[in-house]
Order: structure tokens, then sequence, then C-alpha cells
């Protein structure tokens, strides 16, 4: 299965893409010559996370996440923890969620 979650032209270079995803969002971008798709998800308390100074950060009480690996680099968020990635794939000039295949 799969689904659609933007063009490939419309992922920026620096910064992301908040794309709808079922009633969420997720974060769109490029890092180190990989497309990711992170759930604008904070992993303290749930959180809108926005892109500043090369990582992703959130808006409620300052966690930060590294945007290649996930993993949290300081705040609130458990140690250990990282951002909810999703299972992407590139078909043509879509990027698309793909799970069960
Ligand atoms: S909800 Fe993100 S740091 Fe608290």
């Amino acid at each position: 299965m799969k689904h659609q979650l933007c063009r490939i032209d419309d992922i920026p270079e620096t910064g992301t893409l908040l794309v709808p995803f079922f009633g969420r969002e997720v974060h769109v971008y490029k890092v180190q010559g990989r497309i990711r798709a992170a759930a604008n998800t904070c992993l303290h308390f749930g959180g809108p996370l926005e892109c500043r100074d090369g990582r992703l950060v959130c808006q409620w009480h300052g966690a930060s996440f590294d945007p290649a690996s996930g993993d949290r680099l300081k705040g609130p968020a458990p140690k250990g923890s990282r951002l909810m990635f999703l299972s992407t794939r590139v078909d043509g000039d879509v990027l698309n969620y793909v799970w069960g295949e």
C-alpha cells in the first residue's frame, strides 16, 4: 500500500515541507543526501516541531532533535527518544509513504 506525501520538486533544499498526514502532519526534508519524513510530534508531550538552525525544535518546551538520525539532542523529551520516521519511497516525481510492501 502507498499514500502520496508530496511531489519531489516541492521538497526544499533547506528547511522542511509540512504535509498533512491522515489528520496529522509530517515534516518532509532533505538531509545528508536523503529524503526523510518525520512526524510533526515531539517525544515529550506531542508538541509541534519547527526547523531551526538545522534541528527540529519543539515549539512547546524546546526539546531538539537531529533531523538525520532523529535522536533527541536536548530538552525534556526522554533520553534515547527519537523522532518517528515514516517509511517512504520515491516513485517517479512523487514521494510516497509505503507500508506492508
Ligand atoms: S512537548 Fe516538546 S518539549 Fe515538551
